[in-house]
Protein backbone atom coordinates (compact mmCIF):
# COMPACT_ATOMS: atom_id res chain seq x y z
CA UNK A 1 0.00 0.00 0.00
CA UNK A 2 1.42 3.09 -0.64
CA UNK A 3 0.55 6.14 1.70
CA UNK A 4 0.90 9.62 0.72
CA UNK A 5 0.27 11.69 3.57
CA UNK A 6 1.66 10.37 7.12
CA UNK A 7 1.18 12.19 9.71
CA UNK A 8 4.25 11.21 11.63
CA UNK A 9 6.56 13.37 9.50
CA UNK A 10 5.32 15.93 11.41
CA UNK A 11 6.65 14.16 14.47
CA UNK A 12 9.97 12.83 13.64
CA UNK A 13 12.35 15.13 15.97
CA UNK A 14 11.57 17.71 18.74
CA UNK A 15 13.07 20.36 16.29
CA UNK A 16 10.40 19.73 13.98
CA UNK A 17 7.06 19.04 16.75
CA UNK A 18 8.31 22.58 18.21
CA UNK A 19 8.25 24.33 14.58
CA UNK A 20 5.03 22.77 13.47
CA UNK A 21 2.99 23.28 16.93
CA UNK A 22 0.02 25.07 16.76
CA UNK A 23 0.25 26.65 20.48
CA UNK A 24 3.21 28.58 21.66
CA UNK A 25 3.70 29.82 24.94
CA UNK A 26 5.63 32.75 25.92
CA UNK A 27 6.37 34.56 29.00
CA UNK A 28 4.88 37.68 28.08
CA UNK A 29 1.51 35.87 28.13
CA UNK A 30 1.56 35.09 32.13
CA UNK A 31 0.10 37.05 35.06
CA UNK A 32 1.51 36.12 38.30
CA UNK A 33 -0.96 36.77 41.39
CA UNK A 34 0.55 38.05 44.37
CA UNK A 35 -0.95 38.22 47.77
CA UNK A 36 0.36 41.29 49.96
CA UNK A 37 -0.58 41.48 53.74
CA UNK A 38 -0.11 44.24 56.02
CA UNK A 39 3.02 44.66 58.37
CA UNK A 40 6.76 44.72 57.89
CA UNK A 41 9.29 41.94 57.45
CA UNK A 42 7.04 39.65 56.22
CA UNK A 43 6.95 36.45 53.96
CA UNK A 44 4.80 33.97 54.84
CA UNK A 45 3.63 30.43 53.25
CA UNK A 46 0.32 29.89 52.66
CA UNK A 47 -0.90 26.74 53.78
CA UNK A 48 -3.57 25.98 51.18
CA UNK A 49 -1.02 26.62 48.35
CA UNK A 50 2.32 25.11 48.82
CA UNK A 51 4.88 27.33 47.31
CA UNK A 52 3.07 30.69 47.30
CA UNK A 53 3.28 33.17 50.14
CA UNK A 54 2.06 35.94 51.63
CA UNK A 55 4.44 39.39 51.20
CA UNK A 56 4.40 42.40 53.42
CA UNK A 57 4.66 45.96 51.09
CA UNK A 58 8.49 45.91 52.05
CA UNK A 59 9.20 42.40 51.11
CA UNK A 60 7.30 41.83 47.95
CA UNK A 61 10.27 43.62 46.18
CA UNK A 62 11.86 40.12 46.44
CA UNK A 63 9.07 38.11 44.43
CA UNK A 64 8.94 41.17 41.93
CA UNK A 65 12.73 40.81 40.85
CA UNK A 66 11.94 37.33 39.79
CA UNK A 67 9.06 38.23 37.96
CA UNK A 68 10.94 41.06 36.41
CA UNK A 69 13.54 38.87 35.33
CA UNK A 70 11.63 36.09 33.95
CA UNK A 71 9.70 38.56 32.10
CA UNK A 72 6.41 37.69 32.34
CA UNK A 73 3.31 39.99 31.38
CA UNK A 74 2.53 41.21 34.69
CA UNK A 75 1.39 41.03 38.20
CA UNK A 76 -1.84 40.91 39.57
CA UNK A 77 -2.29 42.17 43.55
CA UNK A 78 -4.51 41.20 46.20
CA UNK A 79 -4.24 42.62 49.28
CA UNK A 80 -5.25 41.72 52.71
CA UNK A 81 -5.82 44.58 55.14
CA UNK A 82 -6.04 44.27 58.61
CA UNK A 83 -8.87 46.51 59.43
CA UNK A 84 -12.35 44.84 57.75
CA UNK A 85 -15.84 46.54 58.00
CA UNK A 86 -19.32 46.40 56.71
CA UNK A 87 -18.03 48.36 53.39
CA UNK A 88 -14.82 47.48 53.32
CA UNK A 89 -13.70 51.14 53.68
CA UNK A 90 -9.61 50.03 53.62
CA UNK A 91 -9.90 49.20 50.33
CA UNK A 92 -9.84 52.33 48.89
CA UNK A 93 -7.55 54.05 51.64
CA UNK A 94 -4.55 56.01 49.81
CA UNK A 95 -2.32 54.48 52.53
CA UNK A 96 -3.80 50.81 52.22
CA UNK A 97 -1.60 47.54 52.10
CA UNK A 98 -2.51 47.56 48.38
CA UNK A 99 -2.16 51.14 47.63
CA UNK A 100 1.54 50.93 49.46
CA UNK A 101 2.54 48.08 47.56
CA UNK A 102 1.47 49.34 44.05
CA UNK A 103 3.86 52.48 44.60
CA UNK A 104 6.86 50.66 45.98
CA UNK A 105 6.19 48.01 42.94
CA UNK A 106 6.01 51.13 40.78
CA UNK A 107 9.19 53.08 42.15
CA UNK A 108 11.62 49.93 42.11
CA UNK A 109 10.04 47.65 38.79
CA UNK A 110 8.93 51.24 36.65
CA UNK A 111 8.44 48.33 33.66
CA UNK A 112 6.82 45.84 35.34
CA UNK A 113 3.17 45.21 34.66
CA UNK A 114 1.21 46.15 37.60
CA UNK A 115 -2.73 44.63 38.03
CA UNK A 116 -4.58 45.32 41.30
CA UNK A 117 -7.17 43.41 42.35
CA UNK A 118 -10.26 45.57 42.70
CA UNK A 119 -12.83 43.55 44.77
CA UNK A 120 -14.33 43.68 48.70
CA UNK A 121 -14.59 40.33 49.99
CA UNK A 122 -11.06 40.58 51.29
CA UNK A 123 -11.69 44.46 53.15
CA UNK A 124 -15.20 43.34 54.06
CA UNK A 125 -16.63 41.99 57.41
CA UNK A 126 -18.69 39.33 56.24
CA UNK A 127 -16.44 38.34 53.47
CA UNK A 128 -18.83 39.50 50.56
CA UNK A 129 -17.95 41.08 47.56
CA UNK A 130 -20.43 44.02 47.90
CA UNK A 131 -21.87 45.89 50.46
CA UNK A 132 -25.26 44.31 52.07
CA UNK A 133 -28.62 45.72 53.37
CA UNK A 134 -31.14 43.03 55.39
CA UNK A 135 -29.07 40.49 54.25
CA UNK A 136 -28.82 41.05 50.38
CA UNK A 137 -25.52 41.96 48.24
CA UNK A 138 -26.36 45.97 46.94
CA UNK A 139 -25.70 45.70 43.55
CA UNK A 140 -25.88 49.77 42.52
CA UNK A 141 -24.28 51.12 45.91
CA UNK A 142 -21.61 48.66 45.35
CA UNK A 143 -20.57 49.80 41.88
CA UNK A 144 -19.89 53.55 43.69
CA UNK A 145 -17.46 51.98 46.20
CA UNK A 146 -15.39 49.63 43.26
CA UNK A 147 -15.03 52.86 41.77
CA UNK A 148 -13.27 54.87 44.53
CA UNK A 149 -11.15 51.31 44.98
CA UNK A 150 -10.24 51.79 41.37
CA UNK A 151 -9.36 55.28 40.98
CA UNK A 152 -7.15 54.82 44.21
CA UNK A 153 -5.40 52.09 42.80
CA UNK A 154 -5.03 54.21 39.12
CA UNK A 155 -4.05 57.26 41.88
CA UNK A 156 -1.07 54.80 42.99
CA UNK A 157 0.13 54.05 40.03
CA UNK A 158 -1.93 50.66 38.68
CA UNK A 159 -1.34 50.14 34.87
CA UNK A 160 -4.38 48.03 35.09
CA UNK A 161 -7.14 47.54 37.22
CA UNK A 162 -9.54 44.09 37.63
CA UNK A 163 -12.63 44.11 38.97
CA UNK A 164 -13.14 40.46 40.37
CA UNK A 165 -16.69 41.43 42.46
CA UNK A 166 -19.22 40.51 39.47
CA UNK A 167 -21.75 43.33 40.12
CA UNK A 168 -23.63 44.52 37.07
CA UNK A 169 -22.54 47.38 35.53
CA UNK A 170 -19.06 47.13 36.97
CA UNK A 171 -17.42 48.02 34.13
CA UNK A 172 -19.26 50.98 33.11
CA UNK A 173 -19.11 52.36 36.86
CA UNK A 174 -15.28 52.11 36.63
CA UNK A 175 -14.37 53.28 33.48
CA UNK A 176 -16.40 56.67 34.06
CA UNK A 177 -14.78 57.30 37.57
CA UNK A 178 -11.46 56.74 35.77
CA UNK A 179 -11.73 58.98 33.38
CA UNK A 180 -13.48 61.81 35.47
CA UNK A 181 -9.93 61.40 37.74
CA UNK A 182 -8.00 61.87 34.63
CA UNK A 183 -6.78 58.44 34.30
CA UNK A 184 -8.08 57.96 30.86
CA UNK A 185 -5.15 55.28 30.14
CA UNK A 186 -5.48 52.97 32.87
CA UNK A 187 -6.70 50.00 31.38
CA UNK A 188 -9.75 47.72 33.00
CA UNK A 189 -8.96 44.06 32.87
CA UNK A 190 -12.93 42.73 33.83
CA UNK A 191 -13.68 39.57 35.24
CA UNK A 192 -16.69 39.30 32.82
CA UNK A 193 -17.39 35.50 33.25
CA UNK A 194 -16.84 34.19 36.80
CA UNK A 195 -18.05 31.35 38.01
CA UNK A 196 -19.48 30.89 41.36
CA UNK A 197 -16.44 27.63 41.81
CA UNK A 198 -15.46 25.57 44.34
CA UNK A 199 -12.08 25.43 43.09
CA UNK A 200 -11.73 29.22 44.87
CA UNK A 201 -11.30 27.52 48.57
CA UNK A 202 -7.23 27.99 48.63
CA UNK A 203 -7.49 31.70 47.81
CA UNK A 204 -9.90 32.24 50.20
CA UNK A 205 -8.19 31.07 52.98
CA UNK A 206 -5.28 32.71 51.55
CA UNK A 207 -6.83 36.32 51.60
CA UNK A 208 -9.19 35.47 54.55
CA UNK A 209 -12.07 36.28 52.43
CA UNK A 210 -14.65 33.35 52.74
CA UNK A 211 -18.05 34.95 53.38
CA UNK A 212 -18.81 34.61 56.58
CA UNK A 213 -22.65 33.74 55.76
CA UNK A 214 -24.34 32.53 52.88
CA UNK A 215 -22.37 31.98 49.53
CA UNK A 216 -21.50 34.16 46.19
CA UNK A 217 -24.24 32.25 43.99
CA UNK A 218 -26.52 35.42 43.32
CA UNK A 219 -23.49 37.44 41.95
CA UNK A 220 -21.44 35.02 40.25
CA UNK A 221 -22.24 32.43 37.23
CA UNK A 222 -23.87 29.27 37.14
CA UNK A 223 -21.45 26.81 36.25
CA UNK A 224 -24.06 25.24 33.96
CA UNK A 225 -24.20 27.63 32.18
CA UNK A 226 -22.28 28.91 28.84
CA UNK A 227 -24.83 31.77 27.09
CA UNK A 228 -24.79 33.57 30.26
CA UNK A 229 -21.06 34.07 30.06
CA UNK A 230 -21.82 35.38 26.10
CA UNK A 231 -24.15 37.97 27.35
CA UNK A 232 -21.86 39.06 30.35
CA UNK A 233 -18.86 39.29 28.11
CA UNK A 234 -21.20 41.34 25.77
CA UNK A 235 -22.18 43.51 28.25
CA UNK A 236 -18.45 44.22 29.81
CA UNK A 237 -17.28 45.02 26.32
CA UNK A 238 -19.88 47.43 25.68
CA UNK A 239 -19.11 48.96 29.01
CA UNK A 240 -15.57 49.36 28.42
CA UNK A 241 -13.33 46.75 29.07
CA UNK A 242 -9.90 46.33 27.20
CA UNK A 243 -9.51 42.72 28.39
CA UNK A 244 -11.76 40.25 29.51
CA UNK A 245 -10.84 37.33 32.09
CA UNK A 246 -12.80 34.36 31.81
CA UNK A 247 -12.40 32.13 35.18
CA UNK A 248 -11.72 29.42 36.41
CA UNK A 249 -9.10 27.86 33.59
CA UNK A 250 -9.24 23.72 32.82
CA UNK A 251 -12.68 23.22 33.70
CA UNK A 252 -13.97 25.82 31.60
CA UNK A 253 -12.21 25.68 28.74
CA UNK A 254 -15.45 25.20 26.17
CA UNK A 255 -17.00 28.50 27.66
CA UNK A 256 -13.20 30.44 27.03
CA UNK A 257 -12.96 29.01 23.37
CA UNK A 258 -16.90 30.43 22.94
CA UNK A 259 -16.19 34.04 24.81
CA UNK A 260 -13.03 34.04 22.16
CA UNK A 261 -14.44 32.92 19.11
CA UNK A 262 -17.24 35.68 19.44
CA UNK A 263 -15.47 38.72 20.27
CA UNK A 264 -12.50 40.49 19.84
CA UNK A 265 -10.68 41.60 23.01
CA UNK A 266 -7.63 40.23 24.39
CA UNK A 267 -9.24 37.36 26.50
CA UNK A 268 -7.36 36.02 30.03
CA UNK A 269 -7.76 33.01 31.50
CA UNK A 270 -7.05 32.31 35.07
CA UNK A 271 -5.78 29.20 36.47
CA UNK A 272 -7.51 29.29 39.71
CA UNK A 273 -6.15 28.05 43.53
CA UNK A 274 -7.53 25.02 43.36
CA UNK A 275 -6.30 23.97 40.04
CA UNK A 276 -3.10 25.25 41.50
CA UNK A 277 -3.77 23.06 44.91
CA UNK A 278 -4.73 20.25 43.02
CA UNK A 279 -1.59 19.70 40.75
CA UNK A 280 0.77 20.70 43.71
CA UNK A 281 -1.25 18.24 45.98
CA UNK A 282 -0.80 15.42 42.97
CA UNK A 283 2.66 15.76 42.47
CA UNK A 284 3.46 16.30 46.05
CA UNK A 285 2.36 12.46 46.20
CA UNK A 286 4.50 11.32 43.89
CA UNK A 287 1.11 10.45 41.20
CA UNK A 288 1.66 12.92 38.60
CA UNK A 289 4.66 15.12 37.17
CA UNK A 290 4.47 18.70 38.17
CA UNK A 291 6.72 20.41 35.33
CA UNK A 292 4.52 18.06 32.87
CA UNK A 293 1.11 18.77 33.86
CA UNK A 294 1.11 22.52 34.83
CA UNK A 295 2.38 22.68 31.13
CA UNK A 296 0.05 20.76 29.33
CA UNK A 297 -2.47 22.63 30.99
CA UNK A 298 -1.13 25.58 30.26
CA UNK A 299 -0.76 24.87 26.63
CA UNK A 300 -4.51 23.44 26.92
CA UNK A 301 -5.92 26.77 28.09
CA UNK A 302 -3.82 28.69 25.04
CA UNK A 303 -4.95 25.78 23.03
CA UNK A 304 -8.59 27.18 23.90
CA UNK A 305 -7.36 30.55 22.75
CA UNK A 306 -6.59 32.21 25.98
CA UNK A 307 -3.85 35.09 24.96
CA UNK A 308 -3.43 35.96 28.50
CA UNK A 309 -3.24 33.26 31.45
CA UNK A 310 -3.12 34.07 35.27
CA UNK A 311 -1.54 31.26 36.95
CA UNK A 312 -0.31 30.74 40.58
CA UNK A 313 2.89 28.73 38.01
CA UNK A 314 3.50 31.65 36.19
CA UNK A 315 7.11 31.93 37.39
CA UNK A 316 7.88 28.64 36.85
CA UNK A 317 6.11 28.14 33.52
CA UNK A 318 8.20 31.18 31.93
CA UNK A 319 10.82 29.09 33.77
CA UNK A 320 10.47 25.64 31.66
CA UNK A 321 9.65 27.16 28.19
CA UNK A 322 12.54 29.09 28.38
CA UNK A 323 14.90 25.78 28.80
C1 LIG B 1 -12.55 37.55 45.01
C2 LIG B 1 -11.70 36.66 44.21
C3 LIG B 1 -11.68 35.28 44.26
C4 LIG B 1 -10.67 34.85 43.41
C5 LIG B 1 -10.12 35.99 42.84
N1 LIG B 1 -10.78 37.10 43.34
C6 LIG B 1 -12.43 34.31 45.08
C7 LIG B 1 -13.88 34.40 45.21
O1 LIG B 1 -14.60 34.90 44.34
O2 LIG B 1 -14.31 33.95 46.27
C8 LIG B 1 -10.28 33.43 43.20
C9 LIG B 1 -8.91 33.21 42.72
C10 LIG B 1 -8.41 31.84 42.93
O3 LIG B 1 -9.11 30.92 43.42
O4 LIG B 1 -7.23 31.64 42.60
N2 LIG B 1 -13.35 38.42 44.33
ZN1 LIG C 1 -14.63 39.45 45.91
Amino acid sequence: MNIIYRPRRLRKSQAIRDMASETKLSPSMFVYPVFIREGKNIIEEIPSMPGQKRYSPDTLPRVLERAAESKIGGVLFFGIPEHKDECGSSAWNEDGVIQQAIRISKKEFPDLTIIGDVCLCEYTSHGHCGVIHDGKIENDPTLEILSRVAVSQARAGADIVAPSDMMDGHTAAIRTALDHEKFQDTLIMSYAVKYASAFYGPFREAAGSAPQFGDRKTYQMDPRNVREALRETALDIEEGADIIIVKPGLPYLDVLKSVKENFFVPTASYSVSGEYAMMKAASANGWLNEKNIALESAYSIARAGADIIISYYALDLAEWIRN
